[in-house]
């Protein structure tokens, strides 16, 4: 078990999957990634989940963001229930399934709390940049169902700190006023946000989103 923090390099690893053996590096490439694990196979939440993901791909593709999932259930199992969440979520599966049936994975990333369920994965998620540094870890209990939007929405406003030197605020959703990192001079902030500014206060200069027309 390793604790993983942000920052920290994604740890690699080789697994089965849906879409064939897996170099987590190497099928990552130069995109940004979501590693997301869910407790098991043929379980209600975790289906409605996986359909969801499925019908965003255009969103993550817009955003450069490769998606793989995990479970415990070996790669059987996972072909034969993506027919059950395609039947019943009116999609097509299109990101690869990890099958950790040893665990390997779910160990590196420590997916299994063994206070809440000492076998299976909890639902972890792990936003991964371009550079494979980890950039976001979120963990919901098996339960609750993930909200995809508030994933796109973090990783909207990751990409803007990385891309264009931006923070965002409380509640912020695309297109609000952005927040200039602080480590920008106010020397710099004419040639860097021709949209202007607004100066709250020294260390609260607010910008329109720089990445919009
Ligand atoms: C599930 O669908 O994965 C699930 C639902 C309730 C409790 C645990 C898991």
């Amino acid at each position: 078990m390793s604790t993983i923090r942000l920052g920290d390099e994604a740890p690699n690893f080789t697994a089965q999957s849906t879409e064939g053996n897996i170099n987590f590096h190497n099928w990552l490439g130069d995109s940004w990634g979501i590693l997301f694990s869910h407790p098991a196979d043929y379980t209600p939440v975790c289906t409605t989940e996986l359909g969801t993901v499925a019908k965003y791909k255009a969103e993550f593709d817009k955003r450069n963001v490769k998606v793989v999932a995990l479970s415990v259930d070996g790669v059987q199992s996972h072909h034969d229930w993506i027919k059950d969440i395609n039947e019943t979520q009116d999609t097509t599966v299109n990101f690869p399934i990890i099958a950790d049936e040893d665990r390997k994975v779910a160990t590196l990333y420590d997916m299994i709390h063994p206070n809440s369920d000492n076998k299976l994965t909890v639902r972890s998620v792990f936003v991964i940049d371009a550079n494979k540094k980890v950039k976001l870890t979120i963990t919901y209990p098996a339960s609750t169902g993930r909200n995809f939007d508030e994933l796109l929405r973090v990783i909207d406003s990751l990409q803007l700190t990385t891309y264009h030197k931006v923070a965002t605020p409380a509640n912020w959703n695309n297109g609000d006023d952005c927040v200039i990192v602080p480590a920008v001079t106010n020397e710099e902030i004419s040639s860097l946000f021709p949209k202007g500014h607004t100066e709250v206060k020294p260390y609260l200069r607010l910008t329109p989103q720089p990445n919009l027309n």
